[in-house]
């Protein structure tokens, strides 16, 4: 695997998709916290060891993104996490970005452009394949976004692209449109179209090759506080139309956030976007909360229902990488719900 371009076709491959286990330590103690987990680096390790040690994950996983704290981190045998997704033929990513800074009055912006370069060169000599940088974009009413929010987004997106692929590294840009919100679908639509729009022109500014680079989107989906529900049909018609309307032919792959969304939801709309003939990109998951929630729940940091758990995850992975090919059926949500 040589080319930026093999491994960005590796990471979107038909039956395969991305586990985001790269919640920042103050997300993954929220995580840990809601299910009465002690907030320790300690618990955190063990987190990730139930997820990255499950047996079979290889089958449906084409790569993990990482937290720095998991990347140069080793399960409880002392293997570092990296061999053993190395051993499984899973692609290592790593979360470069360094969280969210305030963006004028109500908006957020990314920090983490400074000595980028430098820190890509070591994580691309500790073996990472890719990297990810996370824009939150909030929607409020008309007002929000504000085109500066959009812009700045763009050009840091671009940059780093940039000096990921500079560095031999595949980025994958996350602009993510929040779900929270009394917004319509149609609005989500909307602004997910303005700000990929506004990526590529940056993208192409900054002469970032976008057969190299993976675009992770929010699926276009009512509001949280909103009270529509969307059928899935209308989540992939919104969804792919914002895509035709901002997204190149040559870019290789887009994969998907959950957002919030329950797992099951998820999974069905990933079903109805995979089940459209007339879409010309790899369309796959990247999701942390729907592949990891109802297995954390379960395990809830008790040693004895490990294994258990692991069988959860699988279950959920499985049904995620079938959806990512159009392969899932509602019905088969039953299997998962007989372990739980
Ligand atoms: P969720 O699937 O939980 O939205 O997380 C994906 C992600 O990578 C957020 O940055």
């Amino acid at each position: 695997m040589n080319t930026l371009q093999d491994i960005t076709a590796a990471l979107v491959a038909p039956g395969k998709g991305i586990l985001a286990a790269d919640e920042s330590t103050k997300s993954a103690n929220k995580r840990l916290a809601a299910v009465g987990i002690a907030e320790t680096s300690e618990m955190r390790r063990v987190y990730r060891e139930v997820f990255l040690t499950t047996p079979q994950i290889e089958k449906h996983l084409s790569g993990v993104i990482l937290y720095e704290e998991t990347f140069n981190d080793h399960i409880r045998s002392g293997v570092p996490f990296i061999d053993i997704l190395n051993q499984k033929g899973i692609l290592v990513g790593i979360k470069v970005d360094q969280g969210v800074m305030p963006f004028g009055a109500k908006e957020l912006i990314t920090d983490g452009l400074v000595g980028l370069p430098e820190r890509l060169k070591v994580f691309k000599e500790k073996g990472a394949h890719f990297a990810k940088w996370r824009a939150v974009i909030t929607i409020e009413g008309d007002e929000l976004p504000t085109s500066e929010n959009i812009h700045e987004h763009a050009v840091s997106l671009a940059t780093y692209a940039k000096n990921c692929q500079e560095a031999g590294i595949v980025p994958i840009l996350e602009p993510e449109v929040l779900l929270q919100g009394g917004h319509t679908r149609a609005r989500a639509g909307e602004v997910i179209t303005e700000v990929l729009q506004e990526i590529f022109v940056e993208i192409a500014a900054q002469g970032v090759d976008p057969e190299a680079l993976i675009i992770k989107s929010s699926m276009a989906i009512s509001g949280s506080d909103s009270g529509c529900k969307d059928t899935p049909e209308e989540v992939a018609e919104d969804t792919l139309s914002a895509f035709h309307n901002s997204i190149p032919e040559e870019v290789t792959g887009i994969v998907f956030l959950s957002g919030g969304q329950t797992a099951a939801c998820v999974t069905a709309n990933l079903q109805a976007i995979a089940e459209r003939k007339e879409v010309m990109w790899q369309l796959t998951f990247s999701f942390a909360r729907a592949l990891q929630g109802e297995a954390l729940v379960y395990w809830a940091g008790d040693d004895e229902k490990i294994a258990h758990a692991q069988d959860i995850f699988l279950k959920r992975l499985e049904l995620v990488a079938l959806a990512r090919d159009g392969r899932y059926r509602s019905e088969m949500e039953e299997e998962l719900q007989a372990l739980l």
